[in-house]
């Protein structure tokens, strides 16, 4: 169900420096939510004490097939969570793997200076959800040559 914004209120976050792409995933609520039977869960709380979870789905060669997130936090982070879930879908693990906070602004078209850091949690977490991923890997490798 998307978030409903006033007119009042899209026009003081935009004037803030959000841009309509960024308010739109964030009313569109692109990609938020759980999933079943992820590949990988992981869930981080930032600096500033808000938290994402994030949950991918691989599919063969890996390439992460699907992306979704919760959040318990603000609007910066839930903007910045529907716009690196969709930057990273279609993506090979180590090209997302590669994304930087600035691909995500670019990706969101603006954020306000105070909430650029709402884009690095985001990345932050998808980092160690890859990392995670990563050492699962490993454990299954091992497996291969007990
Ligand atoms: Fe903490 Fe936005 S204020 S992520």
């Amino acid at each position: 169900m998307p978030k409903k914004l006033a007119k009042k209120e899209f026009t003081l976050l935009k004037e803030q420096g959000y841009s309509v792409k960024a308010l739109q995933l964030y009313i569109n609520r692109v990609n938020v939510g759980s999933m079943g039977r992820p590949d990988v869960v992981f869930v981080y709380t930032g600096p500033c004490g808000d938290t994402m979870k994030i949950y991918l789905k691989l599919g063969e060669n890996g390439v992460i097939q699907d992306a979704k997130f919760q959040y318990d936090g603000c609007l910066g982070l839930a903007c910045s969570g529907s716009a690196l879930t969709t930057l990273i879908i279609g993506k090979r693990v180590e090209e997302a793997r590669k994304i930087t906070v600035e691909d995500l602004l670019k990706e969101l078209g603006g954020l306000p200076e105070i909430k650029r850091h709402c884009a690095k949690l985001a990345v932050t977490t998808l980092r160690k959800a890859l990392e995670k991923l990563r050492d699962c890997k490993i454990v299954v490798d091992l497996k291969e040559y007990l």
